[in-house]
């Protein structure tokens, strides 16, 4: 199999010089809202990278639940993997690919947990089946088997919806935009990129060659 002859030429939109002087938190709301109304499915989901205790970068996806002051809002597992390294290395990086706008995201910046309350908020607002799943879960544990965690989701049962707790090791964390940089493919592979970056308190913008 050849994948020599696999590309394509990119044309939908572009990045002006102009969009160094905007605030790259609003364009990136802007991107997203863009993105969502075009109702793909899981418009919202991104790569997030970390890097473990050994060094080792791994990556995964997950789902961006809020963009709330300059930070990407994800809910996890803080006991799993991501969570662990996250402990380790209080550093992250999250890559968005929207693929039908011809569009790469990429952010980095330094990450914290969620206060406990909007953890909680956030829990009492999903379905009973993803509270329950998230309560049988020891998120990147090795099990035996998969009737072991049905058995686990199955004992969930007992416990009445209203009764439903956040466990303790699952909530909210905070990845802070410190850099984003913004892709949109153009002919050619001319492509546009601009990069901001926060310093005191203040985007600095670079146009970045393809
Ligand atoms: C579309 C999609 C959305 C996902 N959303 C989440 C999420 O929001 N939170 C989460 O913990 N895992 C989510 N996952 C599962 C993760 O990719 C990953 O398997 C899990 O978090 C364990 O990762 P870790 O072992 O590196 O911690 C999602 C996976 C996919 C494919």
């Amino acid at each position: 199999m050849s994948l020599h002859d696999d590309r394509k030429e990119y044309q939908l939109d572009q990045l002006d010089d102009g969009a160094k002087s905007l605030n790259p938190i609003i364009l990136f709301e802007k991107w997203l809202e863009n993105y969502r109304q075009s109702g793909v499915a899981d418009a919202t989901a991104f790569a997030l990278s970390t890097v473990g205790e050994d060094g080792t970068p791994d990556a995964r996806i997950v789902l961006l639940k809020e963009l709330s002051e300059g930070s990407l809002i994800f809910y996890t597992h803080y006991s799993s993997k991501k969570g662990r390294d996250l402990a380790f290395h209080p550093q992250a990086h999250a890559l968005f690919f929207w693929r039908e706008m011809e569009r790469q995201i990429r952010i980095s910046g330094s990450v914290i947990q969620v206060p406990s309350e909007k953890s909680d908020a956030y829990f009492a607002s999903r379905p009973t089946g993803s509270q329950r799943g998230a309560m049988a879960s020891n998120q990147s544990a090795a099990v035996a088997s998969r009737s072991v965690m049905e058995e686990k989701f199955e004992a969930q049962g007992a416990i009445p919806d209203e009764a439903l707790q956040r466990p303790q090791l699952w909530g909210g964390y905070a990845l802070r935009i410190e850099r984003i940089e913004f892709w949109q493919g153009r002919p050619s592979r001319m492509h546009d990129r601009i990069a901001y970056t926060l310093k005191d308190h203040r985007w600095e913008a670079q146009r970045l060659e393809p």
